[in-house]
Protein backbone atom coordinates (compact mmCIF):
# COMPACT_ATOMS: atom_id res chain seq x y z
CA UNK A 1 0.00 0.00 0.00
CA UNK A 2 1.06 3.74 -0.45
CA UNK A 3 1.88 6.06 2.18
CA UNK A 4 0.73 9.25 1.05
CA UNK A 5 1.85 10.97 3.70
CA UNK A 6 5.20 9.48 3.44
CA UNK A 7 5.27 10.80 -0.65
CA UNK A 8 3.67 14.12 0.32
CA UNK A 9 6.58 14.99 2.48
CA UNK A 10 8.88 13.63 -0.30
CA UNK A 11 7.61 15.81 -2.62
CA UNK A 12 7.48 18.75 -0.50
CA UNK A 13 11.06 18.16 0.75
CA UNK A 14 11.77 18.33 -2.85
CA UNK A 15 10.00 21.03 -4.00
CA UNK A 16 11.70 22.99 -0.70
CA UNK A 17 15.34 21.78 -2.11
CA UNK A 18 15.50 23.01 -5.28
CA UNK A 19 14.04 26.24 -4.37
CA UNK A 20 16.33 26.81 -1.75
CA UNK A 21 19.29 25.68 -4.69
CA UNK A 22 17.63 28.25 -7.14
CA UNK A 23 17.45 31.08 -4.17
CA UNK A 24 21.18 30.04 -3.54
CA UNK A 25 21.91 30.43 -6.99
CA UNK A 26 20.79 33.65 -7.00
CA UNK A 27 23.44 34.75 -4.22
CA UNK A 28 26.33 33.05 -5.45
CA UNK A 29 25.65 31.75 -9.47
CA UNK A 30 25.63 29.28 -10.99
CA UNK A 31 29.37 27.75 -9.86
CA UNK A 32 29.01 28.67 -6.84
CA UNK A 33 26.71 25.98 -6.16
CA UNK A 34 26.71 21.67 -6.12
CA UNK A 35 23.26 20.75 -5.87
CA UNK A 36 25.17 17.10 -5.30
CA UNK A 37 28.62 16.21 -4.37
CA UNK A 38 30.10 12.90 -5.53
CA UNK A 39 30.48 10.03 -2.65
CA UNK A 40 34.69 10.77 -3.35
CA UNK A 41 34.35 13.95 -3.20
CA UNK A 42 35.98 16.38 -0.59
CA UNK A 43 33.31 17.97 0.58
CA UNK A 44 31.92 14.37 2.10
CA UNK A 45 34.90 13.60 4.05
CA UNK A 46 37.98 14.81 5.71
CA UNK A 47 41.68 14.29 6.31
CA UNK A 48 40.90 11.35 8.81
CA UNK A 49 38.88 9.09 6.26
CA UNK A 50 37.74 8.03 8.72
CA UNK A 51 33.62 8.84 8.21
CA UNK A 52 31.24 10.41 5.18
CA UNK A 53 28.90 12.83 5.42
CA UNK A 54 25.92 13.76 3.25
CA UNK A 55 25.76 17.52 1.90
CA UNK A 56 22.63 18.89 1.25
CA UNK A 57 23.93 21.25 -1.05
CA UNK A 58 27.22 22.98 -1.30
CA UNK A 59 27.88 26.53 -1.58
CA UNK A 60 30.49 28.15 -2.62
CA UNK A 61 30.45 32.28 -1.75
CA UNK A 62 33.00 34.84 -3.12
CA UNK A 63 32.95 37.60 -0.71
CA UNK A 64 31.88 38.08 2.91
CA UNK A 65 28.75 40.01 1.26
CA UNK A 66 27.74 36.31 -0.39
CA UNK A 67 28.37 34.46 3.11
CA UNK A 68 26.17 36.96 4.63
CA UNK A 69 23.00 36.41 2.40
CA UNK A 70 23.28 32.69 2.27
CA UNK A 71 23.31 32.86 6.14
CA UNK A 72 20.46 35.18 6.34
CA UNK A 73 18.42 32.59 3.73
CA UNK A 74 19.35 29.27 5.80
CA UNK A 75 18.31 31.53 9.07
CA UNK A 76 15.07 32.16 7.62
CA UNK A 77 14.26 28.64 6.27
CA UNK A 78 15.89 27.02 9.38
CA UNK A 79 18.53 25.40 7.41
CA UNK A 80 21.30 24.08 9.26
CA UNK A 81 25.40 25.13 7.71
CA UNK A 82 28.72 23.78 7.80
CA UNK A 83 31.46 26.06 7.18
CA UNK A 84 34.23 24.08 5.40
CA UNK A 85 37.78 24.94 5.09
CA UNK A 86 40.98 23.08 4.09
CA UNK A 87 39.07 19.58 5.50
CA UNK A 88 42.16 18.55 8.36
CA UNK A 89 40.25 19.15 10.83
CA UNK A 90 40.50 16.06 13.17
CA UNK A 91 37.54 15.87 15.37
CA UNK A 92 34.56 15.68 12.22
CA UNK A 93 34.04 18.65 12.52
CA UNK A 94 33.47 20.18 9.30
CA UNK A 95 31.75 16.47 8.16
CA UNK A 96 28.27 17.23 7.08
CA UNK A 97 25.93 14.91 8.90
CA UNK A 98 24.88 11.69 6.74
CA UNK A 99 21.25 12.37 6.99
CA UNK A 100 21.79 14.97 4.12
CA UNK A 101 20.31 17.92 6.18
CA UNK A 102 23.50 20.33 6.60
CA UNK A 103 24.14 22.91 3.86
CA UNK A 104 28.53 22.77 3.51
CA UNK A 105 29.50 26.40 3.14
CA UNK A 106 32.99 26.60 1.54
CA UNK A 107 35.30 28.96 2.13
CA UNK A 108 37.28 27.36 -0.48
CA UNK A 109 36.84 31.30 -3.04
CA UNK A 110 37.34 33.64 0.26
CA UNK A 111 41.23 33.29 -0.92
CA UNK A 112 42.53 36.87 -1.27
CA UNK A 113 45.62 37.90 0.81
CA UNK A 114 44.05 41.52 1.03
CA UNK A 115 47.04 43.45 2.11
CA UNK A 116 50.26 43.58 4.25
CA UNK A 117 51.02 46.33 6.58
CA UNK A 118 54.60 46.53 7.03
CA UNK A 119 55.23 49.09 9.72
CA UNK A 120 52.42 47.43 12.13
CA UNK A 121 53.61 43.81 11.49
CA UNK A 122 50.12 42.60 10.08
CA UNK A 123 48.27 41.30 7.41
CA UNK A 124 44.93 41.12 6.19
CA UNK A 125 43.68 38.10 4.42
CA UNK A 126 40.64 36.74 3.77
CA UNK A 127 39.31 33.32 5.83
CA UNK A 128 39.76 30.72 2.91
CA UNK A 129 43.38 31.51 2.11
CA UNK A 130 45.15 28.27 2.35
CA UNK A 131 48.02 28.77 5.31
CA UNK A 132 51.22 28.18 2.97
CA UNK A 133 49.91 30.68 0.86
CA UNK A 134 49.85 33.00 4.15
CA UNK A 135 53.39 32.09 5.35
CA UNK A 136 54.75 32.75 1.74
CA UNK A 137 53.11 36.03 1.53
CA UNK A 138 54.54 37.27 4.45
CA UNK A 139 58.49 35.65 4.08
CA UNK A 140 58.28 37.27 0.65
CA UNK A 141 58.07 40.84 2.01
CA UNK A 142 60.70 39.79 5.28
CA UNK A 143 58.23 38.54 7.89
CA UNK A 144 57.33 35.19 9.29
CA UNK A 145 53.54 33.88 10.13
CA UNK A 146 54.67 31.43 12.79
CA UNK A 147 51.57 28.88 12.55
CA UNK A 148 53.73 25.82 11.55
CA UNK A 149 51.47 22.86 11.00
CA UNK A 150 51.98 19.56 8.78
CA UNK A 151 48.23 20.40 7.35
CA UNK A 152 49.48 23.84 6.62
CA UNK A 153 49.44 23.08 2.52
CA UNK A 154 45.69 22.41 2.94
CA UNK A 155 44.37 23.82 6.18
CA UNK A 156 43.15 27.39 5.87
CA UNK A 157 42.88 30.29 8.18
CA UNK A 158 39.52 30.47 8.72
CA UNK A 159 39.84 26.88 10.23
CA UNK A 160 42.93 27.46 11.91
CA UNK A 161 40.60 30.59 13.39
CA UNK A 162 37.82 28.09 14.17
CA UNK A 163 39.47 25.29 15.85
CA UNK A 164 42.95 27.80 17.70
CA UNK A 165 44.98 25.76 15.64
CA UNK A 166 48.68 25.38 17.41
CA UNK A 167 51.50 23.35 16.18
CA UNK A 168 55.55 23.18 16.01
CA UNK A 169 56.45 26.76 16.87
CA UNK A 170 53.57 27.53 19.97
CA UNK A 171 56.40 27.77 22.70
CA UNK A 172 58.20 30.59 20.87
CA UNK A 173 54.52 32.54 19.43
CA UNK A 174 51.66 30.94 21.14
CA UNK A 175 49.09 29.62 19.40
CA UNK A 176 46.42 31.49 17.06
CA UNK A 177 44.46 33.04 19.68
CA UNK A 178 48.13 34.78 20.12
CA UNK A 179 48.41 35.60 16.46
CA UNK A 180 44.71 37.17 15.76
CA UNK A 181 44.30 41.18 15.92
CA UNK A 182 41.37 41.27 14.75
CA UNK A 183 38.57 39.36 12.43
CA UNK A 184 35.48 39.77 10.36
CA UNK A 185 32.81 37.46 10.76
CA UNK A 186 29.37 36.60 9.78
CA UNK A 187 26.35 35.82 12.24
CA UNK A 188 24.06 32.62 11.34
CA UNK A 189 21.19 35.33 11.00
CA UNK A 190 23.10 36.93 8.46
CA UNK A 191 24.15 40.02 10.32
CA UNK A 192 28.14 40.68 9.81
CA UNK A 193 30.50 42.02 12.63
CA UNK A 194 33.17 43.78 11.47
CA UNK A 195 36.19 42.95 14.42
CA UNK A 196 38.92 44.07 11.57
CA UNK A 197 41.02 46.22 14.36
CA UNK A 198 44.37 45.65 13.68
CA UNK A 199 45.72 47.07 17.07
CA UNK A 200 47.83 45.21 19.97
CA UNK A 201 46.62 46.99 22.57
CA UNK A 202 42.69 47.10 23.20
CA UNK A 203 41.02 46.84 26.21
CA UNK A 204 37.38 47.82 25.45
CA UNK A 205 35.04 45.43 26.98
CA UNK A 206 34.58 41.57 26.07
CA UNK A 207 36.81 40.07 23.77
CA UNK A 208 34.42 39.20 21.45
CA UNK A 209 37.46 37.80 18.84
CA UNK A 210 38.65 35.62 21.58
CA UNK A 211 35.59 34.19 21.61
CA UNK A 212 34.94 32.93 18.31
CA UNK A 213 39.36 31.70 18.13
CA UNK A 214 39.05 28.01 19.06
CA UNK A 215 34.75 28.25 18.83
CA UNK A 216 35.04 25.47 15.95
CA UNK A 217 32.11 27.58 13.50
CA UNK A 218 29.74 27.15 16.16
CA UNK A 219 29.45 31.28 17.11
CA UNK A 220 30.03 32.65 13.42
CA UNK A 221 31.83 32.16 10.21
CA UNK A 222 34.99 34.22 9.85
CA UNK A 223 35.61 35.44 6.50
CA UNK A 224 38.75 37.73 6.98
CA UNK A 225 41.60 37.90 9.84
CA UNK A 226 44.19 40.77 10.40
CA UNK A 227 47.12 38.16 11.51
CA UNK A 228 50.36 39.51 13.58
CA UNK A 229 53.70 39.33 11.42
CA UNK A 230 57.41 38.75 13.10
CA UNK A 231 60.74 39.38 11.78
CA UNK A 232 61.93 36.21 9.50
CA UNK A 233 64.79 35.17 11.18
CA UNK A 234 67.14 34.99 9.20
CA UNK A 235 69.31 31.81 10.94
CA UNK A 236 67.75 28.61 11.90
CA UNK A 237 69.42 25.71 13.63
CA UNK A 238 67.82 22.25 14.13
CA UNK A 239 69.15 19.58 16.01
CA UNK A 240 68.07 15.82 16.48
CA UNK A 241 68.89 14.36 19.65
CA UNK A 242 68.73 10.49 20.86
CA UNK A 243 68.38 10.56 25.10
CA UNK A 244 67.12 7.64 27.20
CA UNK A 245 63.93 8.44 28.42
CA UNK A 246 60.71 10.81 28.11
CA UNK A 247 61.70 12.34 31.96
CA UNK A 248 65.33 12.97 30.08
CA UNK A 249 63.75 15.15 27.58
CA UNK A 250 61.52 17.06 30.09
CA UNK A 251 64.78 17.78 31.68
CA UNK A 252 66.86 18.58 28.48
CA UNK A 253 63.53 21.18 27.74
CA UNK A 254 64.36 22.53 31.16
CA UNK A 255 67.60 22.98 30.23
CA UNK A 256 67.14 24.43 26.69
CA UNK A 257 64.19 27.27 28.11
CA UNK A 258 66.85 28.69 30.24
CA UNK A 259 70.07 27.91 28.21
CA UNK A 260 69.04 29.42 24.51
CA UNK A 261 67.83 32.88 25.39
CA UNK A 262 64.53 32.86 24.08
CA UNK A 263 65.73 31.24 21.14
CA UNK A 264 64.39 28.15 20.94
CA UNK A 265 60.93 27.79 18.49
CA UNK A 266 60.50 24.03 18.30
CA UNK A 267 61.17 21.35 20.81
CA UNK A 268 59.42 18.15 19.50
CA UNK A 269 59.14 14.39 21.01
CA UNK A 270 59.84 11.43 19.15
CA UNK A 271 59.70 7.71 20.18
CA UNK A 272 61.86 5.19 18.95
CA UNK A 273 58.64 3.19 17.90
CA UNK A 274 57.73 6.36 16.13
CA UNK A 275 61.23 6.79 13.95
CA UNK A 276 60.62 2.93 13.07
CA UNK A 277 57.08 3.71 12.06
CA UNK A 278 58.30 6.57 9.53
CA UNK A 279 59.92 4.06 7.44
CA UNK A 280 62.53 6.57 6.82
CA UNK A 281 66.46 6.00 7.96
CA UNK A 282 67.22 7.48 11.72
CA UNK A 283 69.56 10.06 11.20
CA UNK A 284 71.42 8.78 14.08
CA UNK A 285 73.89 5.77 14.35
CA UNK A 286 72.15 3.39 16.92
CA UNK A 287 68.08 3.19 18.35
CA UNK A 288 67.41 5.29 21.30
CA UNK A 289 63.78 4.88 23.33
CA UNK A 290 63.21 9.28 22.69
CA UNK A 291 64.57 11.33 20.11
CA UNK A 292 64.32 15.24 20.35
CA UNK A 293 63.80 17.15 17.73
CA UNK A 294 65.02 20.88 18.64
CA UNK A 295 65.16 24.12 16.75
CA UNK A 296 66.29 27.84 17.24
CA UNK A 297 65.69 30.74 14.95
CA UNK A 298 66.96 33.89 15.31
CA UNK A 299 68.11 37.50 13.68
CA UNK A 300 70.24 40.58 14.53
CA UNK A 301 74.07 39.64 15.67
CA UNK A 302 72.91 36.41 17.41
CA UNK A 303 75.55 33.67 16.50
CA UNK A 304 72.60 30.82 16.62
CA UNK A 305 75.05 27.87 15.67
CA UNK A 306 77.67 28.52 18.62
CA UNK A 307 74.79 29.20 20.75
CA UNK A 308 73.40 25.59 19.98
CA UNK A 309 76.84 23.97 19.74
CA UNK A 310 77.78 24.99 22.84
CA UNK A 311 74.33 24.09 24.31
CA UNK A 312 74.64 20.69 23.18
CA UNK A 313 78.22 19.92 24.35
CA UNK A 314 77.09 20.92 27.57
CA UNK A 315 74.01 18.63 27.14
CA UNK A 316 76.20 15.51 26.11
CA UNK A 317 78.94 16.03 29.27
CA UNK A 318 76.47 16.26 31.30
CA UNK A 319 74.57 13.13 30.43
CA UNK A 320 71.44 14.96 29.25
CA UNK A 321 71.68 13.78 25.90
CA UNK A 322 72.50 10.52 24.91
CA UNK A 323 73.84 11.70 20.68
CA UNK A 324 72.87 14.07 18.43
CA UNK A 325 73.07 15.64 14.78
CA UNK A 326 73.04 19.16 13.91
CA UNK A 327 71.89 19.76 10.29
CA UNK A 328 74.69 21.43 8.69
CA UNK A 329 72.05 22.29 5.87
CA UNK A 330 68.37 23.76 5.84
CA UNK A 331 67.68 19.93 3.22
CA UNK A 332 69.25 18.47 6.19
CA UNK A 333 67.44 19.63 8.62
CA UNK A 334 64.16 19.19 6.30
CA UNK A 335 65.05 15.90 6.23
CA UNK A 336 64.74 15.68 10.01
CA UNK A 337 61.28 16.86 9.47
CA UNK A 338 60.32 14.50 7.59
CA UNK A 339 60.27 12.01 9.70
CA UNK A 340 57.83 13.40 12.12
CA UNK A 341 55.77 14.37 9.20
CA UNK A 342 55.73 10.54 7.65
CA UNK A 343 54.57 9.47 11.42
CA UNK A 344 51.14 10.96 11.11
CA UNK A 345 51.15 9.99 7.51
CA UNK A 346 52.57 6.59 7.75
CA UNK A 347 49.65 6.34 10.53
CA UNK A 348 46.89 7.13 8.22
CA UNK A 349 47.81 4.22 6.19
CA UNK A 350 47.87 2.10 8.51
CA UNK A 351 43.63 2.48 8.22
CA UNK A 352 41.36 2.97 11.52
CA UNK A 353 43.77 4.16 14.56
CA UNK A 354 43.16 5.96 17.85
CA UNK A 355 44.32 10.26 17.28
CA UNK A 356 44.58 11.63 20.64
CA UNK A 357 45.31 15.32 21.61
CA UNK A 358 46.30 15.83 25.25
CA UNK A 359 48.00 18.12 27.62
CA UNK A 360 49.50 17.87 31.23
CA UNK A 361 51.57 20.13 32.93
CA UNK A 362 55.00 19.60 31.34
CA UNK A 363 56.30 18.29 34.52
CA UNK A 364 53.71 15.38 34.37
CA UNK A 365 54.61 14.35 30.72
CA UNK A 366 56.92 11.65 31.81
CA UNK A 367 54.29 10.43 34.16
CA UNK A 368 51.13 10.52 31.83
CA UNK A 369 53.62 8.72 29.43
CA UNK A 370 54.19 5.53 31.64
CA UNK A 371 50.90 5.18 32.55
CA UNK A 372 48.65 5.45 29.48
CA UNK A 373 51.60 3.00 28.41
CA UNK A 374 50.47 0.73 30.84
CA UNK A 375 46.98 1.50 30.60
CA UNK A 376 47.46 0.26 26.85
CA UNK A 377 49.57 -2.67 27.33
CA UNK A 378 46.82 -4.07 29.79
CA UNK A 379 44.27 -3.86 27.35
CA UNK A 380 45.88 -4.83 24.10
CA UNK A 381 49.78 -5.61 24.74
CA UNK A 382 50.02 -6.20 20.74
CA UNK A 383 48.72 -2.39 19.61
CA UNK A 384 51.16 -0.23 18.93
CA UNK A 385 51.33 3.56 20.86
CA UNK A 386 53.09 6.03 18.72
CA UNK A 387 53.50 9.11 21.17
CA UNK A 388 55.06 12.34 19.74
CA UNK A 389 53.85 15.73 20.33
CA UNK A 390 54.99 19.38 21.72
CA UNK A 391 56.62 19.37 24.43
CA UNK A 392 57.27 22.45 25.25
CA UNK A 393 53.49 22.71 25.00
CA UNK A 394 52.83 19.89 27.36
CA UNK A 395 50.86 18.36 24.64
CA UNK A 396 51.36 14.82 22.87
CA UNK A 397 49.47 12.91 20.54
CA UNK A 398 49.40 9.93 22.25
CA UNK A 399 48.10 7.39 19.07
CA UNK A 400 47.10 3.71 19.24
CA UNK A 401 47.28 1.30 15.85
CA UNK A 402 45.29 -1.73 16.71
CA UNK A 403 46.51 -5.40 15.97
CA UNK A 404 46.49 -6.61 12.34
CA UNK A 405 43.85 -9.07 12.15
CA UNK A 406 40.89 -7.39 13.85
CA UNK A 407 37.54 -6.30 12.45
CA UNK A 408 36.57 -3.42 11.60
CA UNK A 409 33.75 -2.95 14.32
CA UNK A 410 36.92 -4.78 16.56
CA UNK A 411 39.02 -1.88 16.10
CA UNK A 412 36.38 0.74 17.06
CA UNK A 413 35.43 -1.01 20.47
CA UNK A 414 39.10 -1.56 21.24
CA UNK A 415 40.18 1.98 20.54
CA UNK A 416 37.18 3.25 22.45
CA UNK A 417 38.39 1.60 25.62
CA UNK A 418 42.14 2.58 24.70
CA UNK A 419 40.45 6.48 24.28
CA UNK A 420 38.58 5.74 28.00
CA UNK A 421 41.74 4.48 29.48
CA UNK A 422 44.01 7.19 28.35
CA UNK A 423 41.45 10.25 29.38
CA UNK A 424 41.22 8.11 32.89
CA UNK A 425 44.95 8.75 33.58
CA UNK A 426 44.80 12.24 31.61
CA UNK A 427 41.63 13.07 34.84
CA UNK A 428 44.26 11.67 37.40
CA UNK A 429 46.94 14.57 36.16
CA UNK A 430 44.63 17.22 35.71
CA UNK A 431 45.33 16.95 31.97
CA UNK A 432 42.91 17.92 29.00
CA UNK A 433 41.53 15.92 26.62
CA UNK A 434 41.94 18.21 23.85
CA UNK A 435 45.09 20.62 23.54
CA UNK A 436 44.72 21.84 19.76
CA UNK A 437 42.35 19.97 17.69
CA UNK A 438 39.15 20.73 19.36
CA UNK A 439 35.99 19.05 20.26
CA UNK A 440 33.89 18.79 17.06
CA UNK A 441 31.76 16.33 17.35
CA UNK A 442 34.30 12.99 18.20
CA UNK A 443 34.64 14.64 21.45
CA UNK A 444 31.69 15.92 22.51
CA UNK A 445 30.65 13.30 25.15
CA UNK A 446 34.18 13.18 26.65
CA UNK A 447 34.53 17.08 26.93
CA UNK A 448 30.60 17.34 28.38
CA UNK A 449 30.96 14.39 31.15
CA UNK A 450 34.05 16.44 32.45
CA UNK A 451 32.58 19.82 32.47
CA UNK A 452 30.03 21.44 35.53
CA UNK A 453 26.84 22.15 35.51
CA UNK A 454 27.93 25.58 35.55
CA UNK A 455 30.47 25.59 32.84
CA UNK A 456 27.56 23.91 30.49
CA UNK A 457 25.19 27.09 31.39
CA UNK A 458 27.70 29.40 30.25
CA UNK A 459 28.49 27.84 27.14
CA UNK A 460 24.51 26.87 26.54
CA UNK A 461 24.41 30.73 26.85
CA UNK A 462 26.99 32.00 24.46
CA UNK A 463 25.67 29.65 21.67
CA UNK A 464 21.92 30.62 22.36
CA UNK A 465 23.24 34.76 22.17
CA UNK A 466 25.42 34.17 18.92
CA UNK A 467 22.76 31.56 17.34
CA UNK A 468 20.07 31.35 18.71
CA UNK A 469 18.20 29.59 16.02
CA UNK A 470 20.72 26.78 16.26
CA UNK A 471 21.51 26.48 12.66
CA UNK A 472 25.31 26.41 12.82
CA UNK A 473 27.52 23.70 13.34
CA UNK A 474 24.69 21.59 15.10
CA UNK A 475 25.94 19.23 17.52
CA UNK A 476 29.54 20.30 17.35
CA UNK A 477 31.24 21.12 20.58
CA UNK A 478 27.52 21.39 22.60
CA UNK A 479 24.47 18.99 22.01
CA UNK A 480 22.14 19.98 19.15
CA UNK A 481 19.00 21.59 20.80
CA UNK A 482 16.21 22.14 18.63
CA UNK A 483 14.99 26.82 19.20
P1 LIG B 1 38.34 22.30 8.51
O1 LIG B 1 38.81 20.93 8.78
O2 LIG B 1 37.73 22.53 7.19
O3 LIG B 1 37.31 22.74 9.66
C1 LIG B 1 37.63 22.60 11.00
C2 LIG B 1 36.52 23.23 11.87
O4 LIG B 1 36.49 24.63 11.67
C3 LIG B 1 35.13 22.74 11.51
O5 LIG B 1 34.35 22.70 12.68
C4 LIG B 1 34.60 23.81 10.57
O6 LIG B 1 33.19 23.88 10.57
C5 LIG B 1 35.23 25.06 11.13
N1 LIG B 1 35.56 26.09 10.14
C6 LIG B 1 36.38 25.98 9.07
N2 LIG B 1 36.49 27.18 8.44
C7 LIG B 1 35.71 28.05 9.14
C8 LIG B 1 35.40 29.44 9.00
N3 LIG B 1 35.91 30.19 8.01
N4 LIG B 1 34.56 30.01 9.90
C9 LIG B 1 34.02 29.28 10.92
N5 LIG B 1 34.29 27.97 11.09
C10 LIG B 1 35.12 27.37 10.22
N6 LIG B 1 46.24 21.14 14.43
C11 LIG B 1 47.00 21.77 15.33
O7 LIG B 1 46.47 22.54 16.14
N7 LIG B 1 48.35 21.55 15.39
C12 LIG B 1 48.98 20.73 14.53
O8 LIG B 1 50.19 20.54 14.62
C13 LIG B 1 48.20 20.08 13.54
N8 LIG B 1 48.78 19.29 12.65
C14 LIG B 1 48.01 18.64 11.74
C15 LIG B 1 48.65 17.81 10.83
C16 LIG B 1 47.90 17.12 9.90
C17 LIG B 1 48.58 16.21 8.92
C18 LIG B 1 46.48 17.28 9.86
C19 LIG B 1 45.65 16.57 8.86
C20 LIG B 1 45.85 18.12 10.76
C21 LIG B 1 46.60 18.81 11.71
N9 LIG B 1 46.00 19.67 12.63
C22 LIG B 1 46.79 20.31 13.54
C23 LIG B 1 44.52 19.83 12.72
C24 LIG B 1 44.05 21.26 12.55
O9 LIG B 1 42.84 21.47 13.27
C25 LIG B 1 43.85 21.70 11.16
O10 LIG B 1 44.91 21.38 10.32
C26 LIG B 1 43.39 23.14 10.89
O11 LIG B 1 43.37 24.00 11.97
C27 LIG B 1 41.98 23.03 10.38
O12 LIG B 1 41.82 23.91 9.31
P2 LIG B 1 40.90 23.55 8.06
O13 LIG B 1 40.86 24.77 7.21
O14 LIG B 1 41.31 22.30 7.39
O15 LIG B 1 39.49 23.37 8.77
C1 LIG C 1 50.73 17.14 14.96
C2 LIG C 1 49.25 17.20 14.77
C3 LIG C 1 48.59 15.91 14.58
O1 LIG C 1 51.25 17.69 15.90
O2 LIG C 1 48.64 17.98 15.73
O3 LIG C 1 51.37 16.51 14.10
ZN1 LIG D 1 50.07 18.59 17.27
Amino acid sequence: MLNIEAMDFAVTKDLLAKDLLARLTGIVGESGVMADADPASRYRRDWSGDGSGLPLAVVRPRSSGEVARVAALCSERGVKLVPQGGHTGLVSGALPSAAGDELVLSLERLNRIVSIDEDNFSMVVEAGCVLETVRAAAAERGFVFPLALGSQGSCQIGGAVATNAGGLNVLRYGMMRDLVLGLEMVLPDGRVWDGQKALRKDNTGYDLKQLVLGSEGTLGIVTAVTLKLFPAPTQVETAFLALDSADAVVKLYGQARRDLCDLLSAFELLTDGGVVHSGLPNPLGSPAPCYVLLEISASGLVDARALLETFLESALERGLVRDGAMAATSAHAASFWQIREMIIERQRREGRHLRTDISVPISAIARFIAQAESAIEALSPDAIVLAYGHIGDGNLHFNVVPPAGLSEAGKIDLLHRCEERIFAVLDGLGGSISAEHGIGRLKRHAFLDRISPVHRDLLGAIKQVFDPAGILNPGRILEHRAP
